[in-house]
């Protein structure tokens, strides 16, 4: 099936990154200072299965939840002018990962470990994966996670910036490609 030609400018962001570090505040922003809508996958899939993560897992298994997450985000790649915010573990999929470099525009909130870590503990109960995880397993899941978001096309670490100067700076990022690659619109 041929594929439609999206401008560049009407391409989703996607943000990508580990749990934690501001995905969805940050998409959020920019997705206010665009006047685009904003969209968080976790959130549709808590709205799919009537409940938070931890319960899906618990209930029916992070592999319901996975399945789920790439029949979400799937989807939403065909959509246009979106920010879409998605969970931590979405790019540890083949597929996704695919459908989210060849759809979309995928940005990676990159947070340090030495910066993440003071975040751990308010996380840890709404987030499955971390629950019963010390900080040396904590490490080690953020250690191998972490090559994942590689495969991204633009990142932006965010170590010593708020908010505000994420999402000011990604939206500048964004303004100057689309008029550096699509000069004429
Ligand atoms: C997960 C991250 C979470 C959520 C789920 C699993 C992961 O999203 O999708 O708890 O495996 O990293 P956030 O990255 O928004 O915390």
């Amino acid at each position: 099936m041929k594929m439609d030609y999206v401008p560049l400018r009407e391409k989703s962001i996607i943000l990508i990154g580990f749990m934690g570090v501001g995905k969805t505040t940050i998409g959020k922003s920019v997705a206010k200072k665009l006047f685009r809508d904003f969209i968080d996958t976790d959130q549709e899939i808590e709205d799919a299965f009537q409940m938070p993560p931890t319960k899906i897992f618990q209930t029916y298994g992070e592999k319901a939840f996975r399945q789920k997450e790439k029949e979400i985000i799937t989807n939403l790649c065909n959509q246009r002018l979106k920010i879409i915010s998605v969970g931590g573990g979405a790019f540890l999929q083949e597929e996704i990962r695919q459908v989210c470099l060849s759809k979309c525009i995928v940005i990676y909130l990159d947070l340090s470990w030495e910066f993440w870590k003071e975040r751990a503990n308010i996380l840890i109960e709404s987030r499955p994966v971390l629950q019963g995880k010390n900080s040396e397993d904590m490490k080690k899941l953020f250690d191998e996670r972490s090559p994942i978001y590689e495969e991204h096309h633009s990142k932006v670490v965010t170590d010593h910036l708020d908010v505000e100067e994420v999402s000011d700076f990604l939206v500048d990022s964004l303004k100057t490609a689309w008029d550096i690659y699509e000069p004429n619109h």
